[in-house]
């Protein structure tokens, strides 16, 4: 299955699985322990059946909407993915360039191959920064001034991951970040040419590279600040230091929501890291209508986690998203095709949300609300 004749994201997961080496693969692809969380995150969506609504005027439709504040093309933002050059050596350039051309938000992670000005450069002001924190709190301001002078519209302040997860496929395979060839990894590299030259020509950067026409630095920056436990001191700080819209990402029940809005954060999103840390804890999807209500308007809440298909899209919506956010699929796309991998997800994710609102009579994201889904089951 090659990424053109790829007609869904599933496709394009496959793609992604036939040009990388296994460990590769595994490390985007798995999630912590017994993977249960990253599997429900998925299964939980197939719990939600929707009620389509006859006779509504679907003839002229549209999937845009605003995020805080920002209008997007459709409401699907690419999530923070650490470690991005495993996939392909444009990385987080790539996909900074993807989410321009197709007028959505890319939140960069911390961790990165390039410097935050370059990325921020190509995504032409359509991109967050996600923050870990510096272990040495005294760092954080300079840190967060940096983001700012580089022109990052929002800043998102991850807060579930005290520690990593267990990543037990990563163990097993010998993988860390950042990825480095090891001898499992040359070989099975050299069954996969296509990978290991492209990660090969990424580890000898130039002084200048040219992606799509555009000259940026390649200065192969490694920003990894070691996660650490989030305090409501370190939110308080990140708070004043930050004068754009904050958002915590990693939320998964109501009890911190009332607090978290008293401290002046405006945006939340539900996640579970992608099933990459606490297995146990609820699919987001399950977790999103209690702490819909608990923010109860006063901020926007997102959700990421296990959305593959437009119909997922539109289930989150109706439960009080503002808008979804995926990691791994665009990780598959950017692997199977860079920046074209990229966008030729968020293309099939805005066609089959398009479709999915016309099937279920909803011609704006304004007629997506509640009563449009129920539960199979319970
Ligand atoms: C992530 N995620 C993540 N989150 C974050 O806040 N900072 C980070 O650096 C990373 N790094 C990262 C690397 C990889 C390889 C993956 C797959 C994920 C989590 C990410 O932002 C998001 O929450 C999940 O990926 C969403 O789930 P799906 O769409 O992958 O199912």
């Amino acid at each position: 299955m090659g990424l053109n004749r790829a007609v869904n994201l599933a496709d394009v997961r496959e793609a992604a699985r036939r040009r990388l080496p296994r460990p590769v693969f595994d490390t985007i692809d798995g999630g912590a322990d017994d993977e249960r969380t990253m599997r429900r995150n998925e299964a939980a969506f197939e719990d939600l059946l929707i009620s389509p609504r006859p006779f509504a005027d679907v003839a002229t439709r549209s999937t845009a909407t605003t995020v805080l504040g920002r209008s997007v093309s459709t409401p699907v933002l690419l999530a923070p993915t650490g470690g991005a050059r495993v996939a392909h050596r444009h990385a987080e350039l790539a996909v900074a360039a993807a989410a321009a051309t197709r007028d959505t938000v890319y939140v960069q992670s911390t961790v990165t191959s390039y410097a935050l000005e370059d990325v921020a450069s190509v995504a032409d002001g359509r991109a967050w920064y996600q923050l870990y924190l510096p272990e040495h709190r005294a760092q954080t301001a300079a840190m967060i001034d940096r983001v700012a002078a580089a022109g990052y519209q929002a800043l998102v302040l991850t807060v579930d991951t005290a520690v990593f997860g267990g990543r037990e496929r990563d163990r097993r395979n010998g993988t860390a970040l950042p990825v480095r060839i090891r001898p499992r990894l040359a070989l099975e590299g050299a069954a996969r040419p296509g990978w290991a030259l492209d990660f090969i020509r990424g580890a000898v950067p130039g002084p200048w590279q040219q992606i799509r026409g555009l000259p940026v630095r390649a200065t192969q920056e490694q920003i990894l600040a070691s996660p650490s436990p989030v305090t409501w001191a370190d939110l308080r700080q990140v708070r004043a230091l930050w004068h754009g819209p904050l958002v915590v990402k990693g939320v998964l029940g109501p009890e911190s929501c009332g607090r978290m809005m008293d401290e002046g954060v405006d945006a939340v999103i539900v996640s579970n890291h992608g099933g990459r840390q606490l297995d146990g804890v609820p699919a987001t999807i399950e977790a999103l209508p209690a702490v819909v209500d608990a923010v109860a308007g006063r901020a926007e809440v997102l959700l990421d986690g296990g959305v593959r298909r437009g119909t997922d899209v539109l289930k989150a919506l109706a439960l009080g998203a503002r808008a979804v956010l995926v990691g791994r699929p665009y990780l598959f796309g950017l692997a199977a095709g860079g920046q074209a991998g990229v966008e030729k997800v968020l293309d099939l994710l805005h066609l089959e949300l398009d479709r999915a609102m016309a099937l279920a009579g909803c011609a704006t994201v304004e007629d997506i609300d509640r009563r449009l889904v129920t539960r199979a089951r319970g």
